[in-house]
């Protein structure tokens, strides 16, 4: 019934110390290069969560900048990505995720082109076609569609 500790105890307390704290910092390591690897890959996959829209060269530039919620309308609103995005080849829609993504102004021309579907046609139409049909399906109330048809809803005031 020895109360007492000999050297080997504390040789012993020492290495368990020491153990634990190898532990810790190999658990700390794991935890950083995942916290990286995720953060990298994030960075890949995910697009930029707000984007403000304000295009140069309308012949008559009228409204403010529209201020677009990416990550909603992906997030929340499950809307893929190939709602909005395109690149044609033989009528059909080829872009997919991951590919490279052009503003929509390298292919919709500000100014008015004959026969083309010039830039602030081809916002509204992507914009306010799908919010249409929400609305056309129930999927939205009608006070809601309304609120979503307003200019102000999209674009901020000019100043
Ligand atoms: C659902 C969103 C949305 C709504 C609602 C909306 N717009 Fe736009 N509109 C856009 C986007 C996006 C652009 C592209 C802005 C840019 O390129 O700078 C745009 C561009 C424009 C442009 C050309 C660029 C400029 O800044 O003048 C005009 C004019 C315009 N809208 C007028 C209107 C008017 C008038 C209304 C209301 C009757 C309206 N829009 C409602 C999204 C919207
Ligand atoms: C509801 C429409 C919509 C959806 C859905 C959408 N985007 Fe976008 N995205 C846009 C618009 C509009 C822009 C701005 C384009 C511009 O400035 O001409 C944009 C811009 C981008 C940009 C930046 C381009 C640049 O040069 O600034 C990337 C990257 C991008 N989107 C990737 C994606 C990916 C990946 C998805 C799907 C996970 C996605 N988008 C879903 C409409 C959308
Ligand atoms: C690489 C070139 C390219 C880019 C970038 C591009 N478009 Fe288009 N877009 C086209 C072409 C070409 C058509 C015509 C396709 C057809 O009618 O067969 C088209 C058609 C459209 C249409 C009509 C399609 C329909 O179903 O009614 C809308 C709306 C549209 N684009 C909006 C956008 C928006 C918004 C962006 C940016 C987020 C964008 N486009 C970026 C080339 C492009
Ligand atoms: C394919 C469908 C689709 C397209 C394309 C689309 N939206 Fe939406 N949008 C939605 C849905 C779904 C909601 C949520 C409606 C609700 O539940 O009230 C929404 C809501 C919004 C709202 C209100 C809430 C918020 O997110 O701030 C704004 C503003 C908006 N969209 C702007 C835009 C603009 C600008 C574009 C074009 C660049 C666009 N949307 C294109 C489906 C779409």
């Amino acid at each position: 019934m020895t109360q007492f500790k000999g050297d080997d105890y504390y040789v012993n307390k020492k290495k368990e110390v020491y153990e634990m704290k190898k532990a810790l910092a190999f658990g700390l390591a794991l935890f950083l290069s995942f916290l990286t690897v995720n953060l990298v890959k994030a960075g890949n996959v995910s697009p930029p969560s707000v984007v403000v829209i304000d295009n140069k060269g309308y012949t008559r530039d009228k409204k403010g900048p529209v201020k677009f919620s990416h990550e909603k309308h992906v997030k929340q609103y499950k809307v893929a990505c190939t709602e909005c995005h395109h690149v044609y080849k033989d009528g059909k829609n080829v872009w997919k995720e991951g590919d490279p993504v052009q503003k929509c102004i390298e292919c919709h021309s500000p100014k008015k082109v004959k026969g083309q579907l010039d830039l602030k046609r081809a916002y509204h139409k992507n914009c306010m076609g799908c919010h249409k049909k929400l609305a056309k399906e129930g999927k939205i109330s009608v006070k809601e569609a309304k609120r979503l048809r307003k200019c102000s809803t999209c674009h901020v005031k000019k100043m």
